[in-house]
């Protein structure tokens, strides 16, 4: 897989994930988010729950441009 690329993460959110959880991201769940695997495990989550069809690159640049943004998780 290549590199994470934020631009895509962003444009990708924008499309699919803005609309509930809004810009700048707002959590919506219960559950604090410890490391990068537990949000690319709900961003895969979502994602499927809504039938996106993102691929693994998809979720991985996803989950960073979230991290970035929001989680700020080192691992
Ligand atoms: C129709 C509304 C909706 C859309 C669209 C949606 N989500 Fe969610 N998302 C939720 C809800 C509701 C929860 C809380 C679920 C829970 O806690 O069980 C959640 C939980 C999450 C979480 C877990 C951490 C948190 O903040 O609660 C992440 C990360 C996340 N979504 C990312 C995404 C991404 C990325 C997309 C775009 C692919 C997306 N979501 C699209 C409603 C949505």
């Amino acid at each position: 897989m290549a590199a994470p690329n934020l631009a895509d993460g962003k444009l990708l959110y924008d499309e699919s994930c803005a609309k509930c959880h809004h810009t700048p991201y707002q959590s919506l769940g219960w559950n604090e988010m410890t490391s990068k695997i537990e949000v690319s495990h709900m961003v895969s989550a979502c994602s499927d729950h809504f039938q996106l069809d993102w691929n693994a690159q998809d979720i991985e640049d996803t989950t960073e441009f979230l991290n970035t943004e929001f989680f700020f998780l080192e691992k």
